[in-house]
């Protein structure tokens, strides 16, 4: 046991000689909600909430609704699996799957098997999704769409944390008419579900330092309940030297049959238990308490002074427990190494679901929502995979934003960048680290910017009259970047005619001059040109323009592209933001008549009131798509990306 016994020895000395339930004395079992040390999940056939009824018999489809609740977000997709009937695939079968906030496996042998679903469908799902369904405000609302849309409904199950979901298709004459949701219903007919189980308690006794733990599994009581015999199955983290015990509690007519995936570690078990490693023998078990006092008491005579875990669930068929790693305390003194990846699958789950990156063809853009990160526990830092590109942040969100050329960033995958988020939890006094790496699509698009100096280095969206301006298009075409050509660039502002700017590769309108743009690398093709915005003395200035390009292929394929951008006159006082000089005159005249205060509020009014879609970032406009039709084109509108000063 070694040196960090000590502190142990006067609390097990006192403990010694009795092995009444006070012994759980100064261990209050409190839920563990922060990082539990286990996954715990079981199979049931008892939902929440369900009904079954035999009102589809009569339609074309037979109609079955899942409707999922999570307490805590789901670290993994959701696997659903939905058989057919004894027959086989003979009847249309319609599954709505209500999951918000969910990513699901949905997998069928039918092939006609109709999926409703709000969920994101994951990879490995052999279904496609139908329309979705509504935004159910309630189970009554979501009953009734089924049944004006379909005509009856077979079955309705509530869920809740579910892992995994097995539907068996099929009806019954015999069932009720209607269905009406019932509390507790028993679906076993036709569901099986394995859920997770999200009551975890624990505590520590008194001071103890030990790293001797026990886990605690209570199976409830229940005389109905036909199970007779349990599989669990456990699972423990690789490389690590456990000093745990398992305590396996049950009605005694119960056997377990356990497996050990990876387990080095102490079991107490009630009942018979056979053990899968070593053949089916029936090993005999010990008589255990059948309260929590008794069963924490117990722990602590057998010198496990942690109760890591304690989890009482409904007798079930299979249960599956994983114990974490981080459970288990580290007590060297580690000098901050960079962080080893993770396995914890709730922040990869997390993060692929909100996919909070965004790529252009030159720069990775990503934006995270500190509430949605909620989930992983003290998050205080982001990086990417170079640790020195580190996400700036601000009281609700994570930014960063960096050259695609920077930050560990790759781009092996075609028309992909790849790159790791790592997340630094603060836990105590250490800092702890996952790492999830994500790629990010890059879309096949022409991109504009617009640029104030030729160093072409942080763009912008205003455009200053008679003040020379510097343009970039630039695209992505892996396949063969010389086919590319910049076909044509336009300037179009209200009240003028079109300006031509470039046509073929080649300067057109006065003032124009092409300019030589990077080698192209990786696929990317580089255009720049120079112009002056001219606007003869007195002429009219629009607030605003628009640069439209085009690039193609040879083969007609285009691609369209406008830049909206602000046209800045210096003539124009500067705090006016778009209002001519004519206008603020007027105004001002106005307010003579009219009295400062209404203007005071046209002001208000005018300032609250313009269009802000010159603010927003980049749009992320769907990929060029190479349908076959010839000098079909490809347009997108497109300002460009806000840059911070991040950007390095
Ligand atoms: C439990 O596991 C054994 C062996 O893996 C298997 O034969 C048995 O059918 C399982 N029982 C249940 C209820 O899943
Ligand atoms: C518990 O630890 C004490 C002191 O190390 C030892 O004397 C005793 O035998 C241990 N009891 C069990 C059940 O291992
Ligand atoms: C965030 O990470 C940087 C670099 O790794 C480190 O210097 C800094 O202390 C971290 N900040 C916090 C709050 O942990
Ligand atoms: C934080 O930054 C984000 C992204 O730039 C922005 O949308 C948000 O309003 C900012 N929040 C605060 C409180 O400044
Ligand atoms: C044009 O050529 C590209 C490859 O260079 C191809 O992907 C695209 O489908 C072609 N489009 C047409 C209309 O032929």
């Amino acid at each position: 046991m070694g040196p960090r016994a000590a502190p142990l020895l006067p609390l097990l000395l006192a403990l010694l000689g009795r092995t009444d339930p006070g012994r759980a004395e100064g261990c209050d079992l409190q839920p563990v909600t922060a990082e539990p040390p286990i996954t715990l999940s079981y199979a049931t056939s008892t939902v929440p909430r369900g009904c079954v009824s035999s009102s589809s018999l009569s339609t074309s489809h037979e109609v079955h609704v899942l409707s999922v609740e999570w307490s805590k977000v789901p670290a993994l997709p959701l696997k659903v699996l939905v058989t057919p009937r004894a027959g086989g695939c003979t009847r249309s079968a319609v599954l709505i799957l209500l999951c918000s906030y969910c990513s699901a496996t949905i997998t069928s042998p039918c092939p006609d098997l109709l999926v409703h679903t709000d969920a994101h469908l994951s990879s490995g799902s052999t279904v496609t999704k139908s329309p979705k369904p509504p935004v159910a405000t309630g189970e009554r609302q979501l009953l009734a769409w089924v049944e004006d849309n379909y005509g009856g409904i077979t079955s309705y199950s509530e869920l809740r944390d579910p892992r995994s979901v097995q539907l068996r298709l099929g009806e019954d004459a015999g069932n009720p008419p209607d269905c009406i949701p019932q509390k507790h219903f028993n679906a076993t007919q036709h569901l099986e579900t394995e859920v997770f189980f999200h009551g975890v308690k624990g505590c520590a006794h008194g001071d103890a330092q030990s790293t001797r733990a026990a886990h605690i599994i209570h199976l409830q009581h229940d005389p109905s309940s036909p199970v007779t015999e349990v599989n669990l199955s456990l699972s423990c983290p690789k490389g690590v030297i456990t000093n745990q015990i398992l305590i396996l509690q049950s009605r005694t007519n119960l056997t377990w049959s356990l497996s050990f995936n990876n387990c080095d570690i102490q079991f107490l078990v009630s009942g018979n238990y056979t053990i899968a490693a070593i053949a089916p023998r029936l090993l005999p078990g010990e008589l255990l308490p059948d309260t929590e006092r008794g069963l924490i008491a117990k722990a602590f005579e057998k010198n496990y002074s942690v109760i890591a875990s304690y989890s009482t669930i409904p007798a079930s068929a299979r249960i599956s427990l994983e114990i974490q790693k981080h459970e288990v305390v580290r007590r060297t003194s580690e000098t901050p190494t960079p962080p080893a990846p993770t396995a914890d699958p709730l922040p990869y789950a997390l993060l692929f679901m909100l996919q909070p990156w965004k790529c252009t063809d030159e720069t990775m853009e990503i934006v995270i929502d500190r509430s949605h990160l909620e989930p992983i526990k003290d998050v205080v830092n982001i990086t990417l995979r170079d640790l020195s590109c580190q996400a700036e942040k601000n009281a609700t969100h994570f930014m960063l934003k960096t050259p695609l050329s920077h930050c560990g960033t790759l781009l092996e995958g075609r028309g992909h960048a790849n790159n790791e988020l790592i997340l630094s939890q603060a836990k105590g006094a250490a800092l702890r680290s996952v790492r999830v790496a994500f790629q990010c699509k890059i879309p096949r698009e022409l991109f504009l910017r617009l640029f104030p100096t030729a160093a072409f280095e942080v763009p912008q969206t205003e455009l200053e009259v008679n003040k020379e301006a510097f343009v970039q298009a630039s695209m992505r075409w892996e396949d063969h970047p010389a086919d590319l050509q910049l076909k044509e660039c336009w300037l179009v502002a209200p009240g003028r005619e079109p300006e031509l700017l470039v046509q073929g590769g080649e300067a057109r309108g006065e003032g124009v001059a092409v300019m030589e743009g990077p080698p192209s690398t990786r696929g990317r093709k580089v255009w720049r040109f120079r112009f002056t915005y001219a606007v003869p003395e007195g002429g009219r200035v629009p607030f605003s323009a628009t640069l439209k390009c085009k690039a193609g292929l040879q083969n007609n394929t285009i691609f369209e592209k406008v830049l909206e951008v602000t046209v800045k006159d210096s003539w124009r006082p500067p705090n006016t933001r778009g209002l001519g000089l004519a206008a603020v005159l007027g105004i001002t005249f106005g307010a003579f008549l009219i009295g400062a205060l209404l203007t005071a509020g046209l002001w208000y009014i005018y300032s609250h009131t313009r269009p802000i879609s010159k603010l927003q970032p980049v749009s992320s406009t769907a990929p060029a798509s190479e349908s076959s039709s010839t000098n079909h084109s490809i347009g997108s509108t497109q300002s460009t990306p806000c840059s911070t000063s991040s950007m390095a």
